[in-house]
């Protein structure tokens, strides 16, 4: 399985900090995949719980495996439509990107929280990873769903119809890590969905070539940008 909190080594810790939650607070992690955003938030808010909501079996089994904590629990549901309880506060790293119906899932969000911080893609051209991997591949990318909430300007109306007050942005870049060295890299980025049917039919050594141009000795890097988006 891609490993994304490798990925996301240098975010993690500055996601965390926005999401600002505190002793007793309820929390809900949209999107949560294998859950280190969830159990990160656990700590921040015991004796507070967590919810982390995913789409995903297969992740929440994961989530479920690496997870010690009781106050976390982890619920198998579309976040869009499903009738949550109340939370303190809603977070999410990079799970709301992909919604169907973004005006009905906000306002479903809107519902259930009264504050949210997420952490999403900017553009795909502020994205080195985004534009490298696919380049070397020969093939562009017809999944535009990670970048859906990058433009600012959209993103604000968006939350802003759902019912949140004035959202703001902060803009994050940090490399992303895909492993220690070329073939540790090579191995994660054959697991990405897109990449992998790619690699399957174009050359490897590209792949490996534009891998090797990112390894940094500490690691195999992209350079990348976030927003972190608060709403009330
Ligand atoms: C890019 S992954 C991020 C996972 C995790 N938050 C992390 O940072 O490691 C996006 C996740 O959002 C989940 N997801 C997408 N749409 C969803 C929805 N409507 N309701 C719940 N989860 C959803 C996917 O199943 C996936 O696990």
């Amino acid at each position: 399985m891609f490993d994304y909190d490798a990925e996301m080594r240098f975010y993690q810790p500055q996601f965390r900090a926005a999401c600002g939650i505190r002793p007793g607070d309820r929390v809900l992690d949209v999107g949560c995949g294998s859950g280190q955003s969830t159990r990160d938030a656990g700590r921040d808010a015991a004796p507070g719980v967590v919810l982390g909501v995913d789409l995903s079996e297969r992740m929440l089994a994961d989530a479920r495996r690496r997870t010690a904590d009781a106050n976390v629990s982890y619920l198998h549901a579309d976040a869009s439509t499903y009738a949550f309880e109340s939370y303190d506060v809603g977070i999410s790293r990079f799970g709301v990107m992909f919604f169907a119906e973004p005006a009905a899932a906000f306002a479903n969000l809107r519902r259930a929280c009264r504050r949210i911080v997420l952490m999403v893609w900017q553009p795909r051209a502020e994205n080195e990873w985004a534009r490298a991997i696919p380049e070397a591949l020969g093939g562009a990318f017809r999944d535009e769903s990670p970048f859906s909430l990058g433009d600012r300007e959209q993103t604000r109306a968006l939350l802003m119809a759902a019912g949140f007050d004035e959202p703001t942005f902060t803009a994050v870049r940090e490399p992303i890590y895909y492993g220690a060295d070329v073939e540790a890299a090579y191995d994660n980025v054959r697991q990405l969905r897109e990449p992998g049917k790619l690699l399957a039919e174009r050359g490897q050594a590209a792949l490996r070539k534009v891998l090797a141009e990112h390894d940094t000795g500490d690691g195999v890097l992209f350079d990348s940008a976030v927003w972190i988006v608060e709403a009330e």
